[in-house]
């Protein structure tokens, strides 16, 4: 009886199917998609798959693995499929094949793979910084000729100049902010330590053995208004800062948030600590500057981004820090309290 509940409760896909695929019984998660389905194979499409659960053989579960599904209510879903075989008293050879839902954790792999191509961005950008200098030098020459020569006519030729260089160089600030800027993307009203916490299930599979990560919620069911992706860059780009300043030492990454006022109005603090070497005086206050880096390979955008998107989101970001022993980066997020007058 509770085997039955528990097979039915399961949030995985589950079905117990034959060799040829025909569909014997489906748990209630299945049956929420597939009623009326008769063959399994006909759900999974990809021969791949098929092949490999059709001549599965042993006693082994089977990794058959990852495909998308278009439900029936048009969602896209990416699954992972493990099939085994299993005998009943019938004695009949059955398969016992599960489909896990794994389109959030490809999310996250696909912010990743954005999370890098800032990388990219970034070493693109320091070939980029070096055609600034020369525009900058170019303008500081045109200056001085201008300031040296006492005909207004080329005054004006010398201005005109300037000006298209420096249209040039806003141009290139525009196209670095387009690309880095996830345009499709929507606001969301979410739970913020879900979020955090389905990053931190990422962060701490790639996470260097030597850092030890935690996150504590002070902020229970707290809600804000974000976009996603772009948030789950900035967790990623305050850890990997962290992680990268921790280097080969061991250390420690703390997550915490909770709730504050900001004018009476209600906050969510969100602060992310290490006990790295901290940041030099005379330099915390450029951190947030594009560009600044103080990395041989930095390319100085991992910040700035940071502060764009928690102020998109209507958030402050603030940093402190204490040479040689820690550095803490506090983020400020407007709480979404329903059913209040604003
Ligand atoms: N947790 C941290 N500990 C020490 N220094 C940090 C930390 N986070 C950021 N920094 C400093 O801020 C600079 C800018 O960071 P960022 O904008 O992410 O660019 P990048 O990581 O490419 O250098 C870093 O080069 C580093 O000097
Ligand atoms: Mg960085």
């Amino acid at each position: 009886m509770y085997y039955k509940k528990i097979f039915d409760l399961l949030p995985d896909y589950i079905f117990i199917h034959d060799k040829d695929g025909y569909i014997k019984k489906m748990n209630n998660t299945s049956l929420k998609y597939f009623k009326g389905c008769e063959n399994i194979y006909t759900i999974i499409k990809e021969e791949r798959i098929i092949n490999k659960i059709y001549n599965h053989s042993s006693d082994l579960p089977l990794k058959a693995g990852e495909t998308s599904l278009i439900l029936p209510n048009r969602d896209k879903i990416v699954i992972n499929i493990t099939s085994r075989n299993f005998e009943t008293s019938f004695s009949k050879h059955y398969k016992l094949t599960i489909f896990k839902d794994i389109t959030h954790v490809k999310d996250v792999e696909k912010q990743f793979c954005i999370a890098q191509k800032q990388g990219a961005i970034g070493a693109m950008a320091a070939g980029f910084a070096h055609d600034f200098k020369n525009i900058l030098n170019n303008i500081k020459l045109y200056l001085r000729l201008i300031m040296q020569s006492g005909d207004l006519s080329q005054v004006s030729k010398y201005a005109g100049i300037i000006e298209n260089m420096i249209q040039d160089s806003n141009n290139f600030i525009r196209h670095v902010l387009n690309v880095t800027r996830d345009t499709s993307a929507n606001y969301e009203e979410v739970m913020i330590a879900e979020l955090i916490r389905e990053d931190l299930n990422i962060i701490e599979r790639i996470l260097p053995k030597n850092i030890n990560i935690d996150f504590i919620d002070m902020a229970k069911n707290a809600i804000v208004r974000l976009i996603r992706s772009r948030f789950t860059q900035v967790i990623f780009n305050l850890v990997l800062n962290s992680v990268e300043a921790i280097g080969q030492n061991s250390g420690d990454i703390l997550i915490s948030i909770e709730r504050t006022n900001i004018n009476e109005k209600p906050f969510v603090k969100l602060s992310i600590s290490d006990n790295g070497p901290g940041i030099p005086a005379n330099i915390i206050d450029r951190i947030f500057e594009m560009f600044f880096t103080t990395k041989p390979n930095g390319s100085g955008l991992g910040l700035s981004m940071v502060k764009m998107a928690i102020n998109d989101f209507g958030g402050y970001i603030s940093v402190e820090s204490q040479e040689g022993s820690s550095t803490t980066f506090k983020i400020f997020l407007p709480e979404v309290v329903y059913g209040e007058s604003v």
